[in-house]
């Protein structure tokens, strides 16, 4: 989704902009543009594409100034091009957004009544019309912008520049957020904490509503209401974090290495390692709960799936988990007693918002499994349930997949223990399981040479299944998803049960078959429907354990033996065969891993 800085600086601004919007490429884009005041007029540079192509643009026209405002795009209202980059800039006035503005066309035809002409496609560039109109009537610009605002329907985070008005920045948020950082003599807005991580750690960020005014020193913030409003500064300890690949070719692919660390730090905020109890936070009274209620998006929907079956299998507790852009549309059933999980890698996707504010207007407590913690779903949720994996840069998310299953896995056994379904041996026992994770997920993550082998086969497929039973099946759903999300093949999650009722029909020599089956409760049906694969010449890719290899029917066509685990943690340790597969297949393809096309990392807009 769209990202958006701000600098009110006493240094050269395009390449500060620049650097910022690199630190925003993550959340996927396909243009990008910055503009300033020269001798008190508006200049923008823009081109479609990658950061480079602006870079390019930039370094051919150089852009003097020290105040400035940039943005890189992820296209809803006109095509990724040059004219629909941001900033627009309408008279004395240039607009970045993140968001969508749902009465534009409206808006949109009364400026064109009043003689107003556009130069984009999009919904952005009626802001700044609408802003220009208010001050050629006389309006001075923070009135401008109010009454601007107050014209607006849908979701926004805006920066604007006014000519003229030389060291002043304007800045609102409804919907996707905006964060005020606070510098030394010099004042910065942005998308997020990394956004502003290389100028200031001191961050403040704006409710839904709010407005903002910064220059060199200060930020006069505004509610809703036009009433001044004070917001509280956080000092970030990870703003300034580097986000380095090391010696990795792409993000995921180091992330993906990270996840055995990652998990040890969410694991360890989840269990008490000197009594090798469960140490849940948030003081969340399992025994009391009638069910569980989990929304999500993609792959943090996924991981929910997961959660449901260690759940509802340990502690006897009912889960209901649903997309969330469903479920905050078709008014669901609910009850107090039922505790809401939002899961979200970045705690802003709007869906799931939407979806946590539906169940908190029920009545329901609710917590957040998140990364960011310092996001709106973060405030808004009873109770944060962190995920401790850092940043997660990749668009296609697995370090906070992993982390997501490790909190709802520490919970699953938290709530067997309270609901009287385990004694306290048998919670000690799973914890010891659940602390060998990070050992046995870097073990599996060995496999890379293996399956980097499988993936020179796979990335000739037009089309690729993923079967698997109990918590296997979302992680087949999660390859599927991973695979197409990546390296554009058309991929396929089913429950191996279900092959007889429609996939089996796509079986041929060309598809290859992931069946994911490690030797549990399961396998021996996984494993007839193997059998039935390969009887109609399917190419089976076969990933277990070792008494899973050893047991397995003859003619698979690749097994790949992850390490032999309790069934607790599976999801976790098979996890890594998967991101690999679909990471080497689209490498194979020389597709771009970290930012594959279309997608965006953290979706502010429904
Ligand atoms: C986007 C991302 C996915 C992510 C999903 C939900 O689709 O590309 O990686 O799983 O949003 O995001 P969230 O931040 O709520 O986990």
């Amino acid at each position: 989704m769209c990202g958006i800085i701000g600098i009110v600086g006493t240094k050269p601004v395009a390449e500060r902009l620049i650097e910022s919007l690199k630190r925003l490429e993550y959340r996927g884009y396909d243009s990008a543009g910055i503009a300033a005041q020269v001798d008190g007029k508006l200049v923008r540079r823009r081109a479609p594409g990658k950061l480079r192509e602006l870079e390019a643009v930039v370094a051919a026209d150089p852009l003097i100034a020290e105040t400035g405002i940039g943005h890189t795009r992820w296209a809803t209202h006109g095509a990724p091009t040059e004219r629909n980059a941001h900033p627009h800039i309408a008279g004395r006035v240039a607009v970045v957004h993140n968001g969508i503005i749902e009465n534009f066309a409206e808006l949109k035809a009364e400026l064109i009544a009043k003689g107003r002409v556009f130069s984009s496609d999009t919904d952005t560039e009626v802001v700044a019309h609408l802003i220009d109109e208010a001050l050629n009537d006389g309006l001075d610009p923070q009135a401008a912008f109010k009454a601007t605002l107050d014209k607006l329907r849908g979701a926004y985070a805006l920066a604007v520049l006014v000519g003229g008005e030389r060291e002043v920045i304007m800045g609102a948020r409804n919907g996707p957020p905006l964060a005020v950082g606070y510098g030394d003599g010099e004042m910065f807005i942005g998308s997020d904490g990394l956004a502003l991580g290389p100028f200031t750690n001191r961050v403040a960020y704006l409710e839904d509503g709010d407005y903002v005014i910064i220059d060199h020193n200060s930020a006069k913030i505004f509610d809703e209401a036009g009433l001044p409003a004070e917001r509280p500064i956080k000092t970030l300890a990870a703003a300034s974090a580097v986000m380095e690949k090391g010696n990795y070719r792409h993000f995921m692919e180091k992330e993906i290495h990270d996840q055995p660390e990652g998990c040890q730090r969410t694991i360890a905020a989840y269990v008490d390692t000197l009594s090798d109890r469960t140490a849940v936070p948030g003081g969340i009274d399992f025994a009391k709960l009638e069910r569980i209620q989990i929304v999500g998006c993609g792959t943090a929907y996924i991981a929910g799936l997961i959660g449901k079956y260690l759940i509802e299998q340990l502690a006897d507790l009912p889960v209901d988990v649903e997309i969330a852009s469903e479920f905050r549309y078709r008014e669901p059933a609910l009850n107090s007693a039922t505790l809401a999980i939002a899961m979200s890698q970045s705690g802003e996707t709007a869906d799931t918002l939407a979806a946590l504010r539906y169940c908190q207007a029920k009545g329901m407590r609710s917590a957040g499994v998140l990364n960011t913690v310092e996001s709106t779903i973060g405030r808004e949720v009873d109770v944060v349930w962190p995920i401790h994996c850092g940043p997660e840069i990749g668009v296609a998310s697995t370090k906070a997949f992993t982390a997501q299953v490790a909190v709802l896995t520490a919970v699953a056994v938290a709530a067997a223990h309270a609901r009287g379904k385990i004694d306290g041996d048998e919670e000690k026992r799973l914890v010891r399981v659940l602390l060998e994770a990070p050992r046995l997920m870097a073990e599996s993550i060995k496999l890379e040479e293996a399956v980097k082998a499988v993936a020179v086969e796979v990335a000739k497929a037009r089309d690729v299944l993923y079967l698997g039973r109990g918590p296997m099946y979302p992680l087949a759903l999660e390859g599927a998803l991973k695979l197409k999300e990546i390296s554009y093949i058309h991929a396929e999650g089913y429950a191996a049960g279900e092959l007889k009722h429609g996939p089996i029909a796509l079986v041929d020599e060309q598809t290859p078959i992931v069946i994911l089956a490690p030797f549990d409760s399961y396998f021996e049906k996984s494993a007839s429907n193997m059998s039935e694969v390969m009887a109609r010449g399917g190419q089976v890719v076969f990933i277990t354990d070792p008494d899973g290899e050893r047991h397995a029917p003859a003619g698979a066509r690749v097994v790949v033996t992850a390490p032999r685990c309790d069934p607790l943690i599976a999801p976790l340790v098979m996890s890594a065969p998967i991101q690999l597969l679909a990471y080497y297949v689209a490498v194979q393809k020389g597709a771009d891993v970290d930012q594959p096309r279309n997608l965006a990392k953290s979706v502010t807009v429904e």
